[in-house]
């Protein structure tokens, strides 16, 4: 008997950033995100019970990638206990991401939230009951999304989400992210998000390594402090939506602390490049300037993303085109903005 299932979904960008965990995926610290919209991935799986040679097979694009397979192997055996079909089964998976291959962009928010979305689509499927899409199921989809990569979890939800838990926050776990898009101003629900593409190389420092790394870090205790006044203040400032300067002081702090702690182990790292450091600079004497409130945040690597209000994708357009392409790679940029969360396709 086979079984398929096919979803679309995205990408997000970290505002107070999960970098640091312990145990099986557990977050040293909350963390808050926006969902994207253009940067996803279109994944389709088929599952074949008792077939006779289990495993998974590994296509992107209509061609074959092994080198995809130890990764989601690896998932797959953390779902044993969920999903125990899945050690008999053999399992097809082909997927394409919407956003250029090669851009430095990570990919493994949207392809595993995907992978979580059809591997419990079918799960459904065989067990023969309803295909959900309500918020006790994608709250357990986050949690299994979690188990592939952390920052996966919260791609689930549409406009924003946080995972891990905060005191101050209720119904917030390190378990599964929780839905955040009623608790935020109407500004933010369409904010938009240029990345600047500043490297398209791969990265040199996977996120796993970059997370082992805390462990052994002077500035960990606090790092995971602040994180959690971080996302506390964020969450209020954008509860109410009045103060863009907050926010703008919260993501900027958020993002270069970040690249501070790639830069303060016994191993230093650097991530950013110096196109990076140029595109910040320009902002910034862009924003004093002409009092825009834009802003930028960074991932684990040297893009840098623009986040600015729906109001001034004009003024924003006509500035990148002069004075910040000329940084980017190819001058290539994606323009994205904050969206609707995954679907079935
Ligand atoms: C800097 O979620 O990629 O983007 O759990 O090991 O897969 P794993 O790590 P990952 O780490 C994301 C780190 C970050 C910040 C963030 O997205 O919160």
């Amino acid at each position: 008997m086979t079984y398929t299932s096919a979803w679309q979904s995205p990408s997000n960008i970290a505002l107070v950033k999960y970098w640091g965990k312990h145990g099986i995926q557990l977050p040293r610290n909350p963390s808050l995100s926006f969902t994207l919209s253009a940067c996803r991935t279109e994944m389709k799986m088929e599952v074949s019970l008792n077939a006779g040679t289990p495993g998974v097979t590994v296509y992107y694009d209509g061609k074959p990638k092994p080198a995809f397979e130890p990764k989601i192997n690896s998932f797959f055996q953390r779902l044993d206990d969920r999903f125990p079909w899945l050690k008999s089964a053999s399992v097809f998976i082909d997927s394409i991401n919407t956003f250029p291959h090669g851009a430095g962009i990570a990919s493994s928010a949207s392809a595993l939230s995907a992978m979580a979305l059809c591997l419990s689509d079918i799960h459904e499927l065989i067990e023969q009951k309803q295909q959900e899409t309500n918020q006790p199921w994608l709250q357990d989809v986050s949690l299994l999304a979690r188990l592939g990569s952390g920052s996966a979890s919260r791609s689930v939800f549409p406009v924003a989400a946080i995972w891990g838990h905060s005191p101050g926050i209720a119904g917030s776990s390190d378990d599964y992210a929780i839905p955040w898009q009623d608790n935020i101003a109407s500004v933010f629900h369409d904010y938009q998000d240029t990345i600047l593409i500043v490297s398209a190389s791969e990265k040199s420092v996977s996120s796993t390594l970059g997370h082992s790394m805390m462990n052994d870090l002077a500035y960990a205790a606090t790092r995971y402090e602040l994180a959690g006044k971080n996302i506390l203040s964020l969450v209020e400032i954008m509860r109410s939506g009045k103060d863009l300067d907050a926010f703008i002081s919260v993501c900027e702090s958020e993002a270069l602390q970040l690249h501070a702690l790639m830069m303060s182990g016994a191993n230093p790292f650097i991530l950013m490049e110096p196109n990076t450091i140029a595109i910040i600079k320009k902002i910034w004497q862009f924003r004093n300037e002409t009092k825009i409130p834009v802003c930028f945040t960074l991932d684990a690597g040297p893009n840098v993303h623009l986040l600015y209000p729906k109001i001034y994708q004009q003024d924003i357009q006509t500035w990148i085109n002069a004075e910040l392409t000329k940084f980017c790679a190819d001058g290539v940029y994606i323009s994205d903005h904050v969206g609707s969360g995954p679907s079935r396709i």
